[in-house]
């Protein structure tokens, strides 16, 4: 079954056939939107048929991705997603909530969401028999690629700007890849790779620009779908013996991180293939956060506007850290389509959120840290329901910037190596 059928621009609605096109809207530069053939899809899959999968990697949903199954087996490529999903009911009752869970994606391979988006492009990139594959990233997106690449021995480029963290620039050449630092913005170095790939022919995996990174971040929509029907299914099972997602129960609520916007609109397209399968009674509510130093879409959200203006970005979260971000459009909608918003944090409040989730055992970076900075002060404007379920994502390892992670905390004391000095101390 041919489950790819094309694209529609998510400007002017445009449609194109899978062959006719590799990026963007010729007419608009507007991101394309991959369209599966949902009606056949229909006819053929029943939601079991995906979630009793044994596999729990993104692989599980092959159907529903517009990619063949990877070639070879068990590599870091091929298990990537099957994230988990927890409670953190200490934090909840701190902030007043009734039901908190985090989704930890720092567990992916290379320790970020973005392994999702790299696995299904290399894997397009292999069926398209391209030598290279390139990206621009602020760090993770690129130790994703170089990851996945070198998992399934494909050559890649990445182009990082200089001031990337150690830990980030680390994993790309420990993975084999060919690292470019360049002398400037992750903007300036995203226009460099997409010339770059003009100019060589190579495959270009960019944010917001390939169309394939939002297909590989919608598998964490599904992975959601399918624990609220499992809590759905705990909760109701007893009273009706139904595996159903109640419609009248207050809507999940996700918290995620914003930079160029293609993981929350990765999200919205995961949810919404699921509606348009008739899969899901309704849509989970998507919050972004943005930094203040970093919030082009924040602003065009308030301002009520689908104009992405860019900003002189500057903020701790290296990854979030944009100044024109590249899905701003779509994710502007994946907010007011699901009646969401969008809220602000500072860097100290990025930096508290790093030092509270520690306090569960969870080491979040600071983009990843940005969604609970971002819960906690939505709940501080007063505006949450306390009823309402929360889920917040974590998308990537506080191992990959040790330096503001230190930020976060006290220094630890050094001491003489003797007992008196401990009890003094203490
Ligand atoms: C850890 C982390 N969180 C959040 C984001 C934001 O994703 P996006 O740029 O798709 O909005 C990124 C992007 O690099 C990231 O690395």
């Amino acid at each position: 079954m041919d489950k790819f059928i094309g694209y529609t621009c998510s400007l002017c609605g445009h449609e194109y056939a899978p062959n006719e096109i590799t990026y963007t809207c010729p007419k608009d530069g507007g991101n394309l939107d991959v369209v599966l053939d949902y009606e056949a899809l229909r006819k053929k899959y029943q939601p079991e048929d995906l979630t009793s999968r044994a596999n729990p990697s993104i692989w599980r949903y092959l159907p529903l991705l517009p990619v063949s199954a990877p070639a070879g087996d068990a590599t870091p490529l091929h298990l990537v997603g099957g994230t988990p999903v927890f409670a953190l009911p200490r934090l909840a009752e701190k902030l007043g909530l009734k039901h908190l869970w985090l989704k930890d994606e720092s567990r992916n391979p290379t320790a970020s969401f973005k392994d999702r988006a790299s696995a299904v492009v290399v894997t397009r990139a292999r069926e398209l028999g391209a030598e290279v594959v390139v990206t621009a990233s602020t760090g993770n997106a690129g130790a994703a690629l170089a990851g996945m690449a070198a998992a399934v021995g494909q050559k890649a480029v990445i182009f990082a700007p200089k001031s990337a963290p150690q830990a980030k620039v680390a994993q790309l050449l420990v993975f084999g890849a060919k690292v470019i630092l360049v002398d400037g913005t992750y903007d300036e170095a995203f226009d460099l790779t997409i010339k770059a790939s003009e100019e060589f022919g190579w495959y270009c995996r960019n944010t917001g620009y390939n169309p394939f990174t939002a297909e590989g971040k919608k598998t964490a929509a599904f992975e959601i779908w399918e624990f609220m029907y499992r809590e759905a299914a705990a909760a109701t099972r007893k009273a009706t013996g139904e595996l159903t997602i109640p419609s009248n129960k207050p809507r999940l609520t996700i918290f995620v991180s914003v930079g160029d916007g293609n993981i929350i609109s990765g999200l919205h397209k995961g949810f919404k293939d699921l509606q348009t399968l008739g899969w899901i009674p309704h849509m989970p509510r998507l919050i972004g956060v943005q930094a203040q130093g970093s919030a082009a879409i924040a602003n065009a959200f308030h301002a009520k506007t689908e104009t992405i203006t860019p900003v002189q970005s500057k903020t701790i979260a290296d990854s979030i850290s944009v100044d024109l971000p590249r899905d701003g459009v779509r994710a502007v909608r994946a907010a007011s389509e699901t009646g969401g918003t969008y809220v602000y944090v500072s860097d100290d409040e990025i930096l508290n959120a790093i030092a509270e989730l520690g306090t569960v055992g969870v080491f979040a970076e600071p983009a990843a840290a940005t969604a609970y900075a971002g819960l906690v002060a939505a709940k501080a404007q007063g505006w949450l329901d306390p009823e309402t379920p929360i889920l917040v994502l974590n998308t990537g390892s506080g191992l990959k910037d040790v330096r503001a992670a230190m930020q976060a905390v006290q220094p630890a004391p050094i001491i003489e190596p003797t007992l008196e000095a401990v009890r003094k101390l203490l």
